[in-house]
């Protein structure tokens, strides 16, 4: 972190959260919440509150959650640092100057230079294309292509002219050393030509992050000369798998899905025609961890693949990669068009939304594909292609919506549904369908025991931020060791602190987590939510169940650690079990 935890604190502190987010949400008091619409996804009931007393906001729709600091790096795509710098001028503090350690000076450093370099080649493309006389042929080309000033301005598009040592030149003159040129994938060293661009004689889109810092480049041959499309190579700042072209636009396009297609001018004749919630993958494959970043904005996706043979293949693959992340996919008919990009040229915006209206489930779809695989007309044929169905229907684990599948298809194929159903049963009794995996990116999926646990920890942290008069009475049996979740025992261990010290303030702890993803995750443990109860005696009972499935997870996990012959582990066991034993007798009430 680059400021002190104190002078964060004390801008948090100072920044009233109802304030700020009424600024973009309208907001109504109910309760002791204030709601509205969630600004992070498409709803038209509020889900969303923000609580003055936890100074939190927390989406129950889609699950949002943190401060006033993250709501603006979320809302308004800012950094730490620049959320707080905002929020400081709006209270009046004053930000000291900021203080690096030596390490992150270096590295931030670095990354910042091969970002300057690859922000001042995309600046040398720009002129090319406009002020340069050999840019002409790139402006006529992208004209050619039907783009208006306007778009080739919003996607910084340039040239790179026919030498390839003019880019070197100016960015030496810039005061980049050849390492740093080199290093930013933008020029590439020859024994015979020296340094040298990596791109010329072609059309330029620089690839922006989320946050519109251009992290590399796209070059489209004129004509047609191969490869037609040549990409930066991977830097450290450009990482293909977790970037998608056109996202710096469609994080806040708020379209309620967004678009995926396959190249560069597909997002761009999308976004000129009002569809800016259209982004690309980079000249590679759909990946798990482009699905997780999109899941972050939106829950569905359009698929707008090429329509030819690759297309559909690349859709089949992007379509499971999807349904691993949790997000529903539909498929947008581009046909008889190849892409999207020639689609809107033919037939328009009206015709693409009608398209979008039109896209079909992607479960059909797949079934759709699969019967070109067979010839229905033969009996022998058409048995597998209805095996191959019944398959694929056993992955949908819930009965509601297996069944409502399976009625669909049954219908739409000729299918007797009483034979498929029984199809299906027997292929899942005989365990042939295997078993859906949701590996959340980076994380093992869990099992349901510790979901379980999970759970019961969220909640209990939930109880006592709602119910702190609570926190004296159990502290001799709780402690943050219990949460076995190690980002939930570094909130429990702030938050006991805290609540020790009486002064406790859920939306301080969220601020002590330095990346996002944290923020989050240590923000939904304050709004887990809690049974709903009509007397004090249901909700004491509720109570002592969380925190005695919490204390006998945690006794359970010490006693596992404790047979790994873990050395610690056996006062943990013994204290868990005189705990346990101790809570059972416990009368937890509510009041003060
Ligand atoms: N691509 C690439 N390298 C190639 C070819 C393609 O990286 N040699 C990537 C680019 O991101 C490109 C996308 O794949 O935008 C789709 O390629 P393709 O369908 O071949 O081209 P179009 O997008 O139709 O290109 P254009 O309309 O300019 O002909
Ligand atoms: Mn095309």
């Amino acid at each position: 972190m680059y400021y002190s935890d104190e002078i964060v604190e004390e801008i948090r502190a100072k920044s009233d959260i109802v304030g700020v987010i009424s600024g973009y949400v309208s907001l109504k008091k109910k309760g002791s919440n204030h709601w509205g619409c969630c600004p992070f996804h498409n709803e038209k009931t509020p889900s969303f509150a923000v609580s003055e007393n936890k100074q939190m906001y927390h989406c129950f729709g889609c699950g949002e959650s943190g401060n006033v600091i993250t709501f603006l790096m979320k809302y308004e795509n800012y950094s730490f640092p620049e959320a707080l710098r905002v929020l400081a001028d709006r209270a009046g503090v004053q930000l000291p100057e900021l203080e690096y350690s030596e390490e992150q000076k270096k590295r931030a450093s670095r990354r910042q230079r091969l970002l300057d370099v690859n922000k001042d080649a995309a600046t040398f493309f720009y002129y090319q294309l406009r002020k340069n006389p050999h840019g002409e042929v790139g402006l006529a080309y992208l004209r050619k292509r039907e783009l208006t000033d306007e778009t080739m301005k919003k996607f910084g598009l340039g040239y790179a002219g026919k030498n390839g040592g003019e880019l070197v030149a100016y960015l030496r003159k810039k005061g980049y050393r050849d390492e740093e040129i080199r290093d930013a994938g933008v020029a590439t060293f020859s024994e015979k030509n020296g340094l040298s661009s990596q791109f010329w004689n072609r059309v330029m889109f620089p690839i922006q992050d989320a946050n519109h810092r251009v992290i590399g480049f796209g070059g489209r041959v004129m004509g047609d000369g191969e490869p037609k499309y040549l990409n930066s190579p991977e830097t450290d700042i450009f990482d293909k798998r977790r970037n998608l072209y056109g996202l710096n636009y469609a994080r806040t396009a708020r379209a309620g899905n967004m678009i995926l297609c396959e190249g560069y001018m597909d997002v761009i004749a999308m976004h000129q025609a009002g569809f800016s919630q259209a982004v690309a993958s980079l000249g590679t494959a759909f990946t798990p961890e482009q699905a997780h970043l999109i899941h972050r904005y939106t829950e569905q996706v359009l698929l707008a693949y090429d329509s030819d043979g690759a297309g559909v293949k690349a859709a089949l693959r992007a379509i499971g990669i999807l349904r691993n992340e949790g997000l529903t996919a539909k498929v947008i008919n581009m046909r008889p068009h190849k892409d999207p990009d020639e689609f809107m040229k033919a037939l328009g915006r009206e015709a693409f939304q009608e398209r979008i209206d039109q896209a079909e489930n992607s479960f059909f779809y797949e079934i759709r594909m699969l019967e070109s695989n067979y010839n229905v007309k033969d009996p022998e044929e058409r048995t597998k292609f209805h095996r191959e169905i019944a398959t694929r229907l056993c992955n949908f684990e819930e009965e509601v919506e297996r069944e409502n599948y399976l009625q669909a298809i049954a219908e739409k194929y000729y299918i007797g549904v009483d034979n498929l159903r029984k199809l299906v049963a027997n292929y899942a009794a005989a365990g042939i369908a295997k078993p859906v995996e949701r590996p959340k990116s980076g994380i093992q999926s869990k099992t349901a025991a510790q979901e379980g646990a999970k759970r019961a920890q969220k909640l209990l942290i939930t109880w006592i931020a709602d119910y702190p008069q609570i926190f004296p009475k159990i502290r001799p049996y709780i402690s943050p060791a219990d949460f076995t979740e190690e980002l939930y025992a570094k909130v429990t261990e702030r938050m006991f602190a805290d609540l020790e010290k009486g002064n406790f303030q859920p939306a301080e702890i969220i601020s002590t987590f330095e990346d996002e993803q944290s923020q989050k995750e240590a923000a939904e443990l304050f709004f887990e939510k809690l049974p709903e109860m009509e007397t004090t005696q249901e909700k004491e009972q509720a109570l002592r169940d969380v925190i005695l499935a919490v204390k006998r997870n945690s006794y359970e996990h010490f006693k596992q650690k404790q047979a790994e012959r873990d050395i610690n582990a056996i006062t943990q066991v013994l204290e868990a079990k005189k705990a346990l034993l101790a809570l059972e007798k416990l009368r937890i009430t509510l009041d003060e």
